[in-house]
């Protein structure tokens, strides 16, 4: 079928949006009518040409949610009507990362899908210059897109698309991180670096969880005082003397949970050095520039700092988006207020220039 789609031509360039040839699923495989997109930095960290891992031509896009348009031989868990969010990381039940039931990081694909392919290797996507790739399994920035079975989450249909898409990526990366990756007690603090859309969610989560105070650490004042719409308690001004200041508000000793949600390595070092001693537990969400490294005083960590990272926050795909967007539904969590500005297909590129402003938290693509 022909659909319109945003393809990555050249690293360094716009995208161009086009007309794209997709065809159908195969087995295991599922078409997805996309209505809404949001545009994340990994998006523009691959169209930069900057991520090592980045490939070219693709259609890009990952943060999208639609609705089941036709289904694969054997496909039994999505059927056509079904609304669904799209997932990056999937989540297959029966790899021997998924039947450990430790971590969200599925292998069942993702050697084809790390090439820009389908898990059989091969691409649904082409043009008439030649074939296309596809973008972190997902390829969300086009009205259709062709997906592997065990990267959708069904959800409640009753669900607003243009929010939940969110939970694709950047929403559940915070929430899920302080949700169920660092699983914040009630009562307790918490520090946030970062008050993007990651570093909100954490603080949303946060908040969700109960904790007592939520300490949110950005350069922006604008962000800052947006922190507090989703429930950041105190805000400090991003620096060199971040640390000190959050020592000072927890008695010298630091706080119970901190996240990074920047990807600057520096930042990372001040999560780690703002936790507690004895028990603090610093999350790492932010992606570090290639090379990068991050350097830690061994005696915070004999002192009884612990550091850990999640990818997706460690959010399993297929179990943890439904129950957030249920949470959304119930009036839980506040997804609405990530959403800064709608924009179409075709003004996909002013996306971008909106995040390099840093002008809102997310742009949603919305589709017919
Ligand atoms: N772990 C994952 O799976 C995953 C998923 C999505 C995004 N990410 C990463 O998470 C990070 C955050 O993403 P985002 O979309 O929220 O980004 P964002 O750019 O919207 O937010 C980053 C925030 O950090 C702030 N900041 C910059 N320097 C700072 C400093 N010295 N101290 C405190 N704050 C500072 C910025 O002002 C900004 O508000 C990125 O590195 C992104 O690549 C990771
Ligand atoms: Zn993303
Ligand atoms: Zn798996």
């Amino acid at each position: 079928m022909k659909i319109r789609a945003a393809v990555l031509e050249e690293f360094g360039q716009p995208l161009v949006v086009q007309d794209v040839e997709l065809a159908a699923p195969k087995a295991g495989e599922v078409l997805v009518k996309i209505k809404s997109c949001g545009v994340c930095h990994t998006d523009l960290y691959t169209a930069s040409g900057v991520d090592p891992s980045g490939y070219c031509d693709c259609v890009l896009g990952h943060e999208g949610a639609g609705i089941v348009e036709e289904v694969g031989a054997g496909v039994t868990s999505v059927q056509p009507g079904d609304h669904v969010v799209t997932l990056f990381s999937p989540e297959c039940g029966e790899c021997v990362n998924c039947r450990s039931g430790k971590t969200n990081i599925c292998t069942a694909i993702r050697e084809q899908q790390g090439q820009g392919y389908l898990p059989d290797g091969t691409s649904r996507l082409s043009r008439a210059a030649g074939p296309l790739r596809h973008f972190m399994g997902t390829s969300t920035f086009a009205e259709y897109t062709v997906m592997p079975e065990i990267a959708l989450a069904k959800v409640n249909p009753e669900a607003d698309l243009d929010a939940i898409c969110l939970l694709a990526c950047g929403a559940t990366t915070g929430i899920a991180a302080a949700l169920w990756k660092a699983e914040v007690e009630a009562g307790s603090t918490v520090v946030v670096f970062g008050a993007g859309m990651v570093g909100l969610g954490a603080v949303a989560g946060a908040k969700l969880r109960g904790a007592e105070k939520i300490v949110v650490v950005d350069i922006s004042d604008h962000r800052l005082e947006l922190s507090k719409q989703f429930g950041a308690t105190h805000t400090v001004k991003g620096g060199p003397n971040a640390v000190a200041e959050i020592l000072d508000m927890s008695d010298g000793l630091g706080m119970d949970y901190t996240f990074e949600a920047t990807g600057i390595v520096d930042v990372m070092a001040q999560a780690v050095e703002s936790a507690r001693m004895g028990w603090g537990l610093a999350t790492m969400l932010g992606v570090a520039g290639k090379g990068e490294t991050l350097d830690i005083v061994p005696r915070l960590l004999i002192t009884g700092r612990k550091v850990q990272g999640g990818s997706f926050g460690g959010a399993k795909g297929r179990t943890h988006v439904p129950q957030l967007v249920d949470m959304y539904m119930s009036g839980e969590l506040d997804l609405d207020g990530f959403v800064s500005h709608r924009i179409t297909l075709d003004e996909v590129n002013k996306g971008f220039d909106l995040m390099h402003e840093q002008d809102g938290i997310r742009s949603v693509i919305q589709f017919a």
